[in-house]
């Protein structure tokens, strides 16, 4: 697979990720009650393999290439993405406090977890979704195989970075939340 077609896959892992979050918001509203287990695993989840890894790989293996490769126009639309990434780990961390003061019992907290959950999830989604129509589309453009090649080598050495050797397959940890969701929310 071209390091293009990885982050692509990425991304319709975070659009299954953010649906996960949208239910547990969903649910927290309509119930009154945060599930904090579910909540932390999804922050836990965002955190490792979404604004973790897969913007790291970004951030330290795609976007320098790119800039190496592409005019002052294109460079200001990676300089637009690594200021979204900067805002999305912000209320990620927001989100991490406002989780730990829920879990210690503070309601208000919850209230806020869910206030700013639905704004992560709307930045991450359109974030991604202009990724997908102008950032990988110019990638493809622009980068050729060795760049391909080189970016590879990149995003294994963050994989082990984040994950050790051990093969990691983040596709099972969402389908275990989303099961998670439908026994909670038949519960
Ligand atoms: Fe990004
Ligand atoms: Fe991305």
């Amino acid at each position: 697979m071209k390091a293009v077609e990885i982050l692509a896959e990425e991304h319709r892992l975070l659009f299954r990720a953010l649906d996960c979050f949208e239910r547990l918001l969903d649910e927290t509203t309509r119930s009154a009650r945060l599930d904090v287990a579910i909540a932390a695993e999804i922050v836990e989840f965002l955190e490792q393999h979404i604004d973790g890894c897969h913007q790291d790989k970004e951030e330290e293996v795609l976007f320098p290439k790119l800039m190496e490769n592409t005019t002052a126009e294109q460079g200001a639309l990676v300089r637009e993405l690594l200021g979204v990434h900067e805002c999305e780990r912000g209320l990620l961390d927001e989100l991490r406090g406002h989780l730990m003061a829920a879990a210690g019992g503070d309601d208000p907290s919850g209230d806020e977890f869910v206030r700013r959950g639905r704004v992560y999830v709307d930045l991450q989604r359109s974030h991604a979704e202009r990724e997908n129509s102008s950032l990988l589309p110019l990638a493809e453009q622009v980068l050729g195989r060795a760049d391909d090649a080189e970016m590879l080598v990149g995003f294994r050495k963050l994989e082990e970075r984040y994950f050790g050797s051990e093969p990691c397959d983040p596709s099972q940890a969402v389908d275990a939340l989303s099961e998670r969701l439908d026994a909670s929310s038949s519960a």
